[in-house]
C-alpha cells in the first residue's frame, strides 16, 4: 500500500480586483503516490504549485477538489483523530522562521516531548530529543541554552529536522529545505535525508528549484508546471532522458538558488498569470517545439517507459 497518494488534486485562487476577478488553478489535477521509505521531489520553477500543494496534504489549506489518501485512508480521519501531525512533519525553507529568535532552541524540543507525550517505555525525554538530534548530526549538549541567533543555518536546519523527528513521522514535507542554507553545507543536508530515509524509514516529499540536489537525492521525481505535472517517474529516467520540453529547459537553465533573486522573479507575475490562464498547452507560449494543436488543446499524460509525459509531441506515441 502506498504511503501517500494525491489523487486529482485541484486548488482554484481567485485573484485581482473586484471588476477583474481571475480563478488562476495553482494546482491542477495533480496526482502523485509517495511509497515507503520513498524520497519523491516536487520540482519546477517558482510559483508552479509545489507550496500550495505542500499546504493542502499538511491540511492548511483546502483543496477545491481532489483526495489525499494516506495509508489507503483518507487524510480527514487522520486530521479528525489529531495524529496527522505525528505522521507528517515539515520543513520549511528558512530554519530562522520555524524557530522564534526569542526562544531558546531547546525549548522547542521539551514542548514537543510534552505535547506528544514522547517518554515511553521507560525513555526520558531527554533521551528521546538526544536520540533524533544524534540522527541528524547534533547532539544536546550543543543546543542546550542557545537561541537561534547562535546557530548556522545549515545546523539550525538540522536542528528542526530533528525537532520534525520527534514524533517519529512516516512522511517528511520538504520545502525548498536547503535552498537558505549555505551552497557548501547544502549537499551535507539533502545527504541527511537520504540517510533517514535510508536508516530510519522515513519518506521525504521533497520540494526544490534544484534539479542537481533532486537528481542526488531522489527516488522519483515530478516536474511541475503552472499547475500541472508535465513530466513524472524514476529521477534517473526523468532527468537521464527528459522527454517533456519543459524539463529540457529547466536541466539548461541553472536554477537560481539565492532567494533574494527569486523574489525579483515573483514580479513577473503578469507572465505566471498569462501562462496560468493559457487554453492548451500552458508551456505553448515558451515551448521551442509547439506546434498547431498546443495552443488549441490540453495535452492529455503518456505513459513512455514508466514516465508520465503531458505532451502533444508524444500523444501519438506507444511505450517504448
Ligand atoms: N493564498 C493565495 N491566494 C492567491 N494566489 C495564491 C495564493 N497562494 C498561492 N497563490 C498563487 O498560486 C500560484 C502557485 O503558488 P505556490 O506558492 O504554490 O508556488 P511555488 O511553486 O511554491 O513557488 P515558489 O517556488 O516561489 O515557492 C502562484 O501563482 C501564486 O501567486
Ligand atoms: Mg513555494
Amino acid at each position: 500500500m502506498a504511503l501517500l497518494e494525491v489523487r486529482n488534486l485541484t486548488k482554484i485562487f481567485t485573484v485581482g480586483s473586484v471588476f477583474s476577478r481571475l480563478r488562476i488553478r495553482a494546482v491542477d489535477e495533480v496526482s502523485l503516490t509517495v511509497q515507503e521509505g520513498q524520497i519523491f521531489t516536487l520540482a519546477g520553477e517558482s510559483g508552479c504549485g509545489k507550496t500550495t500543494t505542500a499546504r493542502i496534504i499538511l491540511g492548511f489549506e483546502y483543496p477545491t477538489s481532489g483526495e489525499i489518501i494516506y495509508r489507503g485512508k483518507p487524510v480527514q480521519e487522520f486530521l479528525r483523530q489529531k495524529n496527522w501531525f505525528r505522521e507528517v512533519q515539515a520543513v520549511f525553507q528558512n530554519p530562522f522562521e520555524t524557530f522564534n529568535p526569542l526562544r531558546k532552541v531547546e525549548s522547542y524540543f521539551l514542548e514537543a516531548a510534552h505535547n506528544f507525550d514522547l517518554a515511553k517505555n521507560g525513555k526520558t525525554a531527554q533521551d528521546v530529543i538526544e536520540e533524533k538530534l544524534r540522527a541528524v548530526g547534533l547532539s544536546f549538549p550543543e543546543i542546550a541554552g542557545k537561541y537561534p541567533s547562535e546557530f548556522s543555518g545549515g545546523q539550525l536546519q538540522r536542528a528542526s529536522i530533528a525537532r520534525a523527528l520527534l514524533t517519529n513521522p512516516s512522511l517528511l514535507l520538504a520545502d525548498e529545505p536547503v535552498s537558505m542554507v549555505d551552497a557548501s553545507l547544502r549537499m551535507s543536508i539533502v545527504n541527511l535525508f537520504r540517510n533517514l530515509c535510508d536508516t530510519l524509514g522515513v519518506s521525504v516529499l521533497y520540494i526544490t528549484h534544484d534539479l542537481a540536489t533532486a537528481y542526488y537525492v531522489s527516488d522519483r521525481i515530478a516536474v511541475m508546471f503552472r499547475g500541472n505535472i508535465v513530466e513524472e517517474g524514476p529521477v534517473e529516467k526523468v532527468l537521464g532522458n527528459p522527454r517533456h520540453p519543459y524539463t529540457r529547459l529547466l536541466l539548461e537553465s541553472i536554477p537560481e538558488p539565492d532567494p533574494s533573486k527569486r523574489r525579483e522573479e515573483r514580479v513577473v507575475v503578469c507572465e505566471e498569470r498569462e501562462e496560468y490562464l493559457r487554453a492548451g498547452c500552458k508551456f505553448a507560449g515558451r515551448c521551442p517545439e509547439v506546434g498547431e494543436i498546443c495552443v488549441k488543446e490540453v495535452p492529455q499524460n503518456v505513459l513512455l517507459n514508466d514516465v508520465l509525459v503531458r505532451c502533444h509531441k508524444y500523444a501519438s506515441k506507444k511505450e517504448v
